[in-house]
């Protein structure tokens, strides 16, 4: 069982679903960065579960991913804000629409139903993958350096917290 497991068609096609390609770039290397680390906290949750742990490393896990999903979110928001993104509470409504879902999932599996978090690796890769490509590539062109509020994640995930 390990080794099919272990076999290279299923390393490549996980490869692939949890990769941050060149085309997904936004062109401005902060939201990039966040992008990257979003396949990878997925990933990073996908494989936790994979291997039967349901306990707290599954509870940090589900904190990273929703300080991740409050403090992008927010990151993207102020710069489409300060660039005048013709788009942007349209694509507001999609963060909050996933974040409402996120949160959904996670308090669920926090109460008890462990069970619950099985769903969030799938979704959050569908969906992020789905979401680069077809909404956070459209302010590409909008997007200028300074636009972008370079502080550790960590700071926004904060500042967002207080704004909700
Ligand atoms: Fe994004
Ligand atoms: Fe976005």
């Amino acid at each position: 069982m390990k080794d099919d497991d272990k076999s290279p068609a299923s390393e490549s096609s996980k490869k692939t679903i949890f990769d941050f390609t060149p085309e997904m770039s936004v062109g401005n290397e902060i939201i990039d960065a966040d992008h990257r680390a979003f396949f990878q906290i997925s990933k990073l949750l996908s494989e936790t579960l994979e291997s039967g742990e349901r306990g707290m490393v599954v509870l940090s896990s589900l904190s990273i991913l929703e300080e991740y999903v409050d403090g992008h979110f927010l990151r993207e928001e102020k710069a489409m804000r300060k660039v005048d993104y013709t788009n942007f509470a349209e694509h507001r409504l999609k963060h909050n629409q996933f974040r409402a879902r996120v949160k959904a999932i996670a308090d669920v599996f926090r109460q008890g139903t462990i069970s619950a978090a099985d769903d969030l690796p799938p979704l959050v890769i569908q969906w992020l993958r789905s979401h680069i490509a077809n909404e956070d590539q459209k302010y590409k062109r909008w997007l200028t350096h300074s636009a972008v509020d370079n502080r550790p994640l960590v700071f926004l995930a904060i500042e967002a917290e207080h704004d909700n």
